[in-house]
């Protein structure tokens, strides 16, 4: 069975370039193993993070980002079954501040002044769940 789960969490410690492309280099070979995709959004100091795959997988990603110090104030948005993948074609999207893409890392969207992307707006979970701006 295919789930999206999405969650939002703060930042402990700002995240500069490099660790968000160390962040997201791990988490994109670890993704494409276990088969999940998604679309992970930095602004204003928090992630909004939506993850999509099999239950198992996402049980044991749900498990290991609730330790990581990394971030903290972890709050899941919304966890469903689904038939589709929205974000099939990335082992995790990633939206931004343009300035973050000093690697110009595949995958990457720039955000709005509003701190979105036409892909982060995607991550709204099938239950029309918002992402907090
Ligand atoms: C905001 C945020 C998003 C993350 N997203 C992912 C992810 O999509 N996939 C992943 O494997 N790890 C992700 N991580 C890292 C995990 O929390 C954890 O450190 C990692 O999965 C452990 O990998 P390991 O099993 O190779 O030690 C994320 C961490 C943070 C802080």
């Amino acid at each position: 069975m295919l789930e999206r789960l999405s969650y939002t969490s703060k930042e402990t410690e700002p995240f500069g370039t490099r660790d968000l492309f160390d962040l997201l280099n791990h988490a994109r070979e670890k993704n494409a193993r276990l088969r999940l995709t998604g679309h992970l959004l930095y602004a204003h100091g928090v992630f909004t993070q939506c993850i999509e795959g099999p239950t198992e997988a996402l049980n044991s990603l749900w498990a290991a980002l609730l330790k990581d110090p990394r971030h903290h104030d972890v709050q899941l948005l919304d966890r469903s079954p689904i038939d589709h993948r929205s974000f099939a074609d990335w082992s995790m999207a990633f939206s931004s501040y343009r300035y973050l893409n000093a690697f110009n890392m595949p995958g990457f969207f720039p955000i709005d002044e509003g701190g979105a992307s036409p892909q982060s707006q995607m991550c709204k979970g099938e239950a029309g769940q918002a992402a907090p701006s």
